[in-house]
């Protein structure tokens, strides 16, 4: 087992968890994305979220992020976790609810999931105020 590997299992990472953030899982950019937004939280860590979205369904989601390894595993997760749903879907889901797809991450970095789902909630707020002004 890599020392990485054994630091984020006793952390508290999922093994999940772990496989999202060593694979970086839906990590990089989309080009001509539908829409594309960046959030800073409290913490001063970022994520950038880009959004394919056709017909009001969201067909490709990738993101990039100056953050740790739970802001990178939340934004693995929830990318995964909205394709293929439409924007009312991709809206309902909540910070538990990444926590539950990774299958656990430390309590202390609860605030990394919400980082993630903020970022994704700007970006459809973005979307749809763009979508407003044509
Ligand atoms: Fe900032 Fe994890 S500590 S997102």
């Amino acid at each position: 087992m890599s020392e990485v590997r054994r630091l984020l299992e006793k952390s508290g990472y999922s093994n999940k968890a772990i496989e999202y953030y060593l694979k970086k899982v839906n990590v990089g950019r989309i080009e001509n994305p539908s829409v594309h937004a960046t959030y800073t939280g409290p913490c001063g860590d970022t994520l950038e979220v880009y959004l394919k979205i056709e017909s009001n369904v969201i067909k490709d989601a990738k993101f990039q992020a100056v953050g740790c390894a739970g802001a990178f595993s939340s934004g693995s997760a929830l990318m995964e976790m909205v394709k293929e749903k439409t924007l009312e879907e991709t809206e309902k889901i909540t910070e538990t609810d990444i926590i539950s797809f990774l299958e656990g991450i430390p309590k202390q970095k609860i605030h990394c999931a919400c980082l993630a789902s903020r970022t994704l909630q700007k970006a459809i707020e973005k979307y749809r105020s763009s979508r407003a002004d044509t």
